[in-house]
């Protein structure tokens, strides 16, 4: 059975030209793997970012909210193991200077051609593999010596883990309980790629989750089964999410049990990791506790006893999400009567960055005042974009393209009885409501 298509090269192009995505500093020649969200990308991950944190935070009262620094402590980084250990393999080419992870080299390009994997050039001189710490190092005040060396956070976990007794005990939460934060992390990958899949500086929305020992197992079953549910709630399809579970070889040094949400991108990237489920004990705090020589213990008061939380945690890249999101909602559609067709964006509504385009069907006869005079009152309560430039039907498809759900037209007998028609954008069905009912109209089809 044929796969779901690759749509890679098109959404890059789709998102440059229609204001998504750009790459980061693009006019210097691009910096490697990274990339900056312009007025539509921000507004689309930004409603991804506070989907989450409503599911997360604002609806529930046994999760707080959390905005940890990215510079911590340097002991940190020894405490959760990523000084150690958060390496990969790396091999240099001494010929065309590429730098290919040495265990993912079948995954890999030479530079040269015919394109071959590294190595199989008579020309190839790799190096043998060392150990590279994808952790971006950085110092801290004006002396540029060992004693001042920070890292920027590649994960945003130990934020949390070093806060969770100021959060349980300044909001007196009782466990079980989580802590919830987005932002920013960094790692140095030797392989980014993908578009915003794999990239050098992210953003993460993790949530741990702290619970008695022995109740773990049973919150992870909880955990893995909402998290799911949230995907799908985001509209991404049923066929193109699924479980993939770590085998004990591929489990982090932290984990007891993990499981991955995984999405089918299409094409030969096929299903990848898009968010992290994971059992991490005790490990972290114990590891803080042995490092910092604070005790992050609970006391449980009904039952006079003490212990170190094991965590649940969820842990989701929001730009990886992003993608997910517009690779689901990309499609190519013949249009009936006409010989071009058209892309469309199908969104879920409530992520749609603009929510409806208001247009006067001709410059003429108070038509734009009129329009104007709506995306007034609609602007505040919902994004809105108003464009009179064009014919309607181009103006249907910019609107398609970005995956604005609702377009609405002010037409001739709009002025007369102060009804306009809105267009929904994947059914093509045209409604006629009344101006004073349009907002309720809006907000009721845009819940979800
Ligand atoms: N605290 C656990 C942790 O960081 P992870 O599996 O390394 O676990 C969690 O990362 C999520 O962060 C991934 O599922 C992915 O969505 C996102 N992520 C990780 N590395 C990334 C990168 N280089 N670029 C974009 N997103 C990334």
């Amino acid at each position: 059975m044929a796969g779901f298509p690759d749509v890679m090269d098109k959404l890059v192009s789709l998102c440059k030209r229609r204001g998504f995505i750009f790459q980061s500093s693009e006019i210097y020649g691009g910096t490697g793997s990274v990339w900056d969200y312009g007025p539509l990308g921000v507004e689309l991950k930004k409603n991804i970012k506070d989907r989450w944190w409503h599911a997360m935070v604002r609806s529930r009262d046994d999760i707080e909210g959390l905005d940890a620094a990215i510079l911590m402590h340097p002991r940190t980084w020894e405490a959760s193991g990523h000084v150690a250990g958060f390496v990969d393999p790396l091999v240099d080419c001494k010929t065309c200077k590429g730098r290919f992870r040495a265990d993912k080299l079948e995954d890999a390009k030479c530079p040269q051609k015919p394109s071959k994997q590294p190595g199989q050039h008579d020309a190839c001189a790799l190096t043998e593999a060392r150990q590279f710490n994808l952790m971006f190092k950085t110092h801290m005040g004006a002396l540029e010596e060992s004693a001042s060396v920070v890292y920027l956070r590649p994960e945003t976990a130990q934020g949390i883990f070093v806060n969770f007794l100021n959060v349980q005990q300044s909001m007196r939460q009782k466990v079980p309980f989580g802590i919830a934060q987005i932002g920013k992390a960094f790692r140095n990958e030797i392989t980014p790629g993908n578009f915003i899949f794999r990239t050098r500086e992210f953003e993460q929305m993790e949530m741990q989750f702290f619970v008695e020992p022995g109740t773990d197992m049973a919150w992870f079953e909880q955990w893995k089964a909402a998290r799911m549910q949230w995907h799908l709630d985001l509209g991404l399809s049923r066929d193109r999410l699924e479980f993939h579970q770590h085998s004990a070889g591929e489990l982090a040094h932290y984990a007891r049990a993990a499981f991955d949400v995984q999405f089918d991108f299409g094409g030969t990237l096929g299903f990848q990791e898009i968010e992290g489920v994971h059992n991490r004990g005790d490990f972290d705090l114990t590891q803080h506790q042995q490092f910092s020589s604070k005790k992050l213990e609970y006391f449980d008061q009904v039952n006079n006893k003490r212990y170190v939380p094991y965590v649940i945690e969820t842990s989701v890249g929001a730009d990886r999400v992003t993608l997910a999101a517009l690779v689901n909602a990309y499609r190519e559609e013949a249009v009936e009567g006409e010989t071009e067709g058209r892309v469309v964006l199908g969104l879920n509504p409530a992520i749609a960055p603009i929510k409806a385009a208001v247009f006067p069907l001709t410059k003429k006869d108070g038509q734009p005042e009129m329009a104007e005079r709506i995306v007034a009152d609609l602007r505040g309560a919902f994004t809105v974009d108003y464009d009179e430039t064009g014919s309607i039907g181009k103006r249907y498809r910019r609107q398609d393209e970005v995956g604005t759900p609702f377009c609405i037209t002010v037409d001739g007998q709009s002025t007369g009885d102060q009804t306009v028609t809105v267009r929904d954008r994947d059914s093509l069905a045209q409604d006629r409501v009344d101006v004073s009912q349009l907002k309720g109209y809006l907000a009721a089809k845009l819940v979800g």
